[in-house]
């Protein structure tokens, strides 16, 4: 089951705008990184979440996606996250923000895979400009936003193949008929040869 959803937690671009997503749903996916490792147990995270057209608009404007493809600017519209929820460190908790990105990356990928359960897909998105979001979403003070996870019920399929073995660099790319193309390094050439 795990290998199951890890396989269809893709970086999905592409959604049905039209399909409104329940906050009561955001609540729940947080419900779930609540039960998270946190180092030291410190869990200084906290969670911005929304569903409302304008915020997801304003989130849509200032976030970077997909920047090794020439010529695309993102999710077109029609095709936008119709949720977030932007994974913060609560300064007043732990003000060495960088300490904790193990922590966000964790609670993440547990977000992640808790929403690919839920039927819904989404995108990590690390391209944006902290201040501008903190600024344009009233958030307080202590409240530093790290990671959007962008969401919605994913419109367009993406293909996993195996990267060719020795690559140092292995891009996505899309083909002609505009299809979105991962590379993953074989299990293989992942584990540590002696
Ligand atoms: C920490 C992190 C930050 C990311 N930031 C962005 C981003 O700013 N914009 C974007 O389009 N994708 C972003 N991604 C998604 C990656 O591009 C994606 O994981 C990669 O292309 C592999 O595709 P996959 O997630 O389907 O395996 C990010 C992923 C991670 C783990």
């Amino acid at each position: 089951m795990l290998k199951e959803l890890s396989i269809r937690n893709r970086s999905y671009r592409k959604f049905d705008e039209s399909a409104k997503i329940d906050r009561d749903l955001l609540v729940d996916l947080v419900d779930t990184a609540r039960y998270a490792a946190s180092s030291v147990n410190i869990q200084p995270l906290k969670y911005y979440i929304t569903n409302d057209p304008d915020t997801c608009a304003f989130l849509r404007a200032n976030t970077g996606w997909a920047r090794l493809l020439k010529d695309y600017d993102g999710p077109a519209e029609g095709e936008c996250p119709t949720a977030y929820i932007i994974v913060c460190v609560d300064k007043s908790i732990a003000p060495n923000i960088e300490r904790f990105s193990v922590d966000i990356g964790i609670s993440a990928q547990t977000i992640m895979l808790a929403a690919v359960e839920k039927g819904l897909g989404g995108c990590m998105i690390k391209n944006f400009v902290n201040e501008d979001v903190a600024s344009g979403l009233k958030l307080p003070e202590e409240i530093y936003p790290y990671l959007i996870l962008a969401l919605g019920i994913p419109a367009e399929e993406i293909i996993l193949e195996d990267a060719p073995a020795g690559e140092k660099k292995t891009p996505y790319y899309r083909d002609a008929e505009n299809r979105h193309h991962v590379p993953k390094r074989t299990t293989e050439e992942l584990i540590v040869k002696i």
